[in-house]
């Protein structure tokens, strides 16, 4: 029988390992995020993060975080290499953004380097926009993308992935 994907909300006891595994898998060494600050992710951002399951298998995750009032983060996104262009990236992104919309959140931003093609491709479209240029915003001197998700771009995109919220009433 063919594995379904499973999205699981992370468990910041239990899911430490599979998130550091994932990010080692997936990111070179130089974009990797340190223990401390994974581990810090896993504790204080899980309600709006997740692990892709293949079956059994661990595929990808997302990290996301409400910051403030309104505003929701993209943090980490990724997709074991062997399990891309199956729409798991588009999965956890619709997941983790409608999560964070149900608890208030009214746009989101995230950061990507501007050599990123598959990941800036997958963003605009869900409908982020390019917002800033920051300048050597990488370790490595590499350039970012501020990129926001607002205004009828997000309604938009909350009408057509968050099906559950819209039909909540006012
Ligand atoms: C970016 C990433 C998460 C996308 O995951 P994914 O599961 O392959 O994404 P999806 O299958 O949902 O792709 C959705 C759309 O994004 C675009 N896209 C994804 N990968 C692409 C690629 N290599 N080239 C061009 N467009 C791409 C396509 O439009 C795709 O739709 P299509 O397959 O119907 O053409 C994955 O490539 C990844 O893990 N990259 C390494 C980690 C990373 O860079 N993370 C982002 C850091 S900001």
């Amino acid at each position: 029988m063919k594995d379904e994907l499973v999205l699981r909300r992370c468990d910041p006891d239990n899911d430490m390992d599979t998130i550091v595994d994932l990010e080692r898998a997936i990111f070179r060494p130089s974009e990797q995020y340190t223990l401390g600050f994974i581990n810090w992710l896993c504790r204080n951002c899980t309600k709006y993060s997740y692990i892709a399951f293949m079956g059994d298998k661990p595929v990808g995750y997302i990290i996301s975080c409400i910051e403030g009032f309104s505003r929701g983060h993209v943090i980490s996104v990724g997709v074991l290499g062997e399990y891309r262009r199956r729409g798991i990236g588009s999965e956890l992104m619709s997941r983790s953004i409608c999560s964070m919309v149900n608890d208030g959140a009214g746009y989101v931003i995230l950061e990507v380097r501007v050599s990123n093609t598959p990941a800036i491709t997958l963003y605009r479209k869900l409908g982020f926009e390019v917002r800033d240029l920051l300048r050597a915003y990488y370790s490595d001197g590499e350039d970012g993308y501020l990129m926001i998700l607002n205004n009828e771009r997000f309604r938009e995109f909350v009408n057509r992935h968050c099906t559950s919220i819209t039909k909540q009433p006012t």
